[in-house]
């Protein structure tokens, strides 16, 4: 089979990652006899100074044309100037929202050989395997007003916290379908003791869950999910929330795993059947201080290309090789800088890719 890849390295250590990612990709196309076309774009601080633009129409146009879009990383100290009228962060947002990618999959899996390497006790997060479901195409993101303007008074701001039945609807729908494969529990992370659209969440929540009665509903407040999260992690299954709350709760829950450069995300134009089109990218950032160093952990991005083969092309077998790949790499003991540990051996970026390209080889 042949796919068209989207590939859009970005800020930082962005480049870096993606590089290993491909490589894996080459090895499982070889492997298996796939061919993946790769299509190169700009996006972020790289396109601001290039093209003037975070997101160039020609780069959203070339994603719209591909099967998946596989994205490393945006942003970075020479942008941050609050006062620009253009972020790096903005190409991502404006994707997001143009490519109808309005649910994003952010597993938590802690893996038995990196128990040791998080700042938590190890019998808290053994066992750790959990999925975010969060919703990234509305809420306080995007509502509108959103803006800042002068008043007699001083200067006002506002954003808005908007979603409608549809919008709600289809996120919970991913939810319940992912929970239904795994271990039947959902939690739907909201607000209702304060926010209207909190309470329409929660009704809505409980209407879906007609449909899917095999699943296990429970309704969390954020505030008490956020307590759960770090209090009992293992008894959490697949948790389901709007953009913002999402937004925070995984960069908490990427601690479970012991670092960032762990953990992969899917974003999602539809419920994941057959072959969803899809965006694919690490949790971390674009780490600045780390770029250019051969430091960045590659695994976040590996493991994103596996969630693509896995959601985007319906090619299990193989995105579960590149998993497979990864835990067999961890257990000989190598660790990148973020995972290191007494007694392992340190890899960089380019040493932790080839060594996984080579594991997927067999
Ligand atoms: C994330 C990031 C982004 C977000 C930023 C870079 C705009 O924090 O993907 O979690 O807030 O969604
Ligand atoms: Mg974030």
């Amino acid at each position: 089979m042949e796919f068209n890849i989207a590939v859009l390295p970005g800020d930082g250590v962005g480049p870096e990652v993606i590089t290993e990612a491909l490589k894996v990709l080459q090895t499982v196309g070889e492997k298996f006899g796939h061919g993946f076309r790769l299509h190169d774009g700009l996006i972020g601080g790289v396109a601001i100074d290039t093209l003037g633009t975070a997101l160039s129409d020609e780069t959203l146009g070339m994603c719209k044309e591909c099967d998946a879009v596989l994205l490393g990383a945006v942003g970075g100290s020479k942008w941050d100037d609050p006062q620009a009228k253009i972020h790096p962060e903005d190409g991502l947002l404006a994707l997001r929202k143009e490519l109808g990618l309005f649910a994003n999959l952010r597993p938590v899996k802690v893996f038995p050989m990196l128990v040791d390497s998080t700042n938590l006790k190890p019998e808290v997060v053994r066992g750790v395997d959990l999925v975010v479901v969060r919703e990234l195409t509305g809420g306080l993101y995007f509502g509108q007003p959103k803006k800042q303007w002068q008043t007699p008074e001083g200067r006002q701001a506002v954003d808005t916290l908007a979603y409608s039945e549809v919008e709600i609807e289809r996120i919970l729908k991913v939810g319940f379908e992912l929970a239904r494969n795994r271990r039947k529990k959902l939690a739907s992370v909201d607000k209702a003791n304060v926010l209207q659209s909190s309470r329409l969440w929660r009704q809505i929540a409980q209407e879906v869950s007609a449909d899917y009665l095999d699943v296990e509903l429970q309704h969390m407040l954020v505030d008490s999910c956020a307590m759960r999260l770090i209090q009992r992690p293992a008894d959490l299954d697949v948790v389901v929330t709007e953009n913002m709350f999402g937004d925070i709760l995984t960069d908490e829950a990427s601690m479970l795993a012991g670092s960032m450069g762990m953990l992969p995300s899917a974003s999602l134009a539809g419920i994941p059947r057959g072959k969803t089109f899809g965006m694919y990218e690490p949790i971390h950032g674009s780490a600045p201080s780390r770029a250019g160093q051969n430091m960045a952990n590659p695994i976040a991005t590996i493991l994103s290309a596996a969630m693509m083969l896995r959601y985007s092309f319906a090619l299990e077998a193989e995105a579960t090789a590149v998993e497979n790949a990864v835990l067999a790499v961890l257990e000989q003991g190598y660790r990148t800088y973020d995972i290191m540990s007494e007694g392992k051996v340190r890899v960089g970026t380019k040493e932790m890719g080839d060594l996984i390209a080579q594991k997927v080889k067999g």
